[in-house]
């Protein structure tokens, strides 16, 4: 098949009022990225080499993030929401380009398999001209019904315009339709509005192609993959779903969940084969896990890349650029930002690491800080290999600390310190026998007098 050409349009242009949202309803987001990129990456996945993207309400924030997530598609403006078949026709100019497939997809309809599209584009190679996708919805209210007689399907029958008899049918229409490009067209022109809604339904050419003698099939697909997104509950139900999808994946190619149902995706993340995941941990957009790592429970990664056998939390805190390398530690209420931990140097509890390189086998003590910013701009801390970073030490950058570098602890590090120098970085200890227990007294006395004082006062 791959030598048949295909063009996805995908259809945007709705409000979705039911959102109730100041932004369009396909960009709200499933595992950290718009619904609508996700239908993007589904037509891509099933060989559509052209996109093109018909948009309406809020048209300029649709262009803008669809160059971001889509930036080959071509976008079409629906002015007038006057139906499906009025929405494809508005992406003519891309149709009439003659591609031998046109796949008609649904931006909001984000967890539509690659696979259901496929076995569309088959029954065109096939010789059918229009290739409905349909599904069995536990609830039919509200869908187009599929009507067929000796196994071809004759038309599809909105909600609104069926029988009592039609609306028992329990196929209906998923929303997504492979179209013959030779006859897409000729097809969708044909469609007239005289129907309860006054629209222009693309379901109709259906009946349109088989008044023609065309070759009309249905498919079958999940009903999971026809999911449609109206209101946020559905989006709530959908990420569910693709989490659990996700996860289920994830533990299928050799990375152990302890309990799945607590871990997050999103839907870039790459994680190796033998890595941990413990309970109750949020990847966010951005990381890469190689293998054999472990990240313990409660930890908030994203943006991040941790190479082979990393220890990662509990509670542990990523941010973008975050560099882990081979057997690197980041340890409990960490937080590591835009920063470098070279193999096998450990940071272990209570820290923060920002704009900064940590060198190979280098120990950060506890409650160290790398104070990165003085309001204005962020400078860089260096810290050699094998450097030893005593306890409560504060590095004030730009600084650096050289290799085997020895911070004694509670430092306030304002200056360079050269490699295998030992640097104090606070007053000395003074010692004075005695003078606890005197200080002691004194304060009791003080505070005795203090309440004879109130006393007398009534
Ligand atoms: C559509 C189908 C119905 C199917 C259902 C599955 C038609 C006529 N009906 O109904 O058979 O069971 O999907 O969910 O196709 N859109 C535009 N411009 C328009 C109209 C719609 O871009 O002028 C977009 C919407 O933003 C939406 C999609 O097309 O993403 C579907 O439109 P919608 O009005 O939701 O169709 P349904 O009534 O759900
Ligand atoms: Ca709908």
């Amino acid at each position: 098949m791959s030598h048949r050409s295909c063009l996805s349009v995908i259809l945007a242009a709705g409000e979705g009022t039911r959102m109730k949202s100041a932004q369009p309803k396909v960009l709200h987001q499933i595992a950290g990225l718009p619904m609508v990129a996700h239908v993007v990456k589904a037509a891509e996945a099933a060989g559509a080499s052209g996109l093109a993207l018909v948009i309406g309400h809020g048209a300029d924030e649709m262009r803008k993030a669809a160059a971001k997530f889509a930036p080959k598609a071509e976008t079409f403006e629906q002015e007038k929401r006057l139906g499906t078949a009025h929405a494809v026709i508005a992406a003519r100019a891309a149709i009439s380009k003659g591609y031998d497939d046109v796949l008609v997809m649904f931006g909001d309809t984000p967890l539509i398999d690659a696979d259901a599209l496929t076995v569309a584009r088959r029954r065109l190679a096939e010789g059918a001209a229009v290739v409905v996708i349909g599904f069995r919805p536990p609830n039919p209210a509200g869908y187009g019904r599929l009507i067929e007689e000796d196994g071809k399907l004759t038309a599809i029958r909105e909600e609104k315009d069926c029988s009592e008899e039609e609306k028992k049918i329990g196929f209906c229409n998923a929303g997504m339709m492979a179209v013959a490009g030779a006859h897409a067209l000729k097809l969708l022109d044909a469609v007239g509005n005289e129907n309860a809604k006054g629209e222009y339904y693309l379901t109709d050419i259906v009946e349109i192609a088989s008044a023609q003698n065309l070759d009309v099939v249905a498919t079958e697909a999940s009903f999971e993959s026809a999911l449609g997104i109206n209101n946020r509950a559905e989006l709530a139900q959908a990420e569910a779903i693709w989490q659990q999808r996700r996860r289920h994946d994830a533990m299928l190619s050799g990375v152990t969940l302890i309990a799945p149902e607590t871990v997050f995706f999103s839907h870039d993340t790459e994680i190796g084969a033998d890595t941990i995941v413990e309970p109750n941990v949020w990847f966010g957009p951005g990381v890469r896990i190689a293998s054999g790592a472990k990240i313990h429970a409660f930890s908030h990664i994203e943006g991040a890349t941790i190479a082979s056998n990393c220890d990662v939390g509990p509670f542990a805190r990523l941010r973008p650029g975050a560099d882990l390398r081979n057997k690197a530690k980041v340890g409990n209420f960490c937080e590591v930002k835009q920063a470098v931990i070279e193999d096998g140097a450990k940071v272990n509890h209570l820290t923060y690491i920002g704009d900064a390189r940590v060198g190979a086998g280098a120990n950060i003590g506890a409650g160290t800080i790398t104070c990165n910013y003085d309001g204005y701009s962020k400078f860089f801390t260096d810290i050699g290999e094998g450097a030893f970073i005593g306890s409560n030490s504060s590095l004030v950058a730009p600084v650096t600390i050289g290799n085997g570098g020895y911070i004694a602890s509670g430092s306030v590090i304002t200056e360079s310190v050269p490699d295998d120098a030992l640097a104090f970085g606070r007053a000395r200890q003074k010692t004075i026998p005695g003078k606890g227990k005197e200080l002691r007294e004194r304060f009791a006395s003080a505070a005795a007098a203090k309440k004879k004082a109130a006393g007398a006062d009534h």
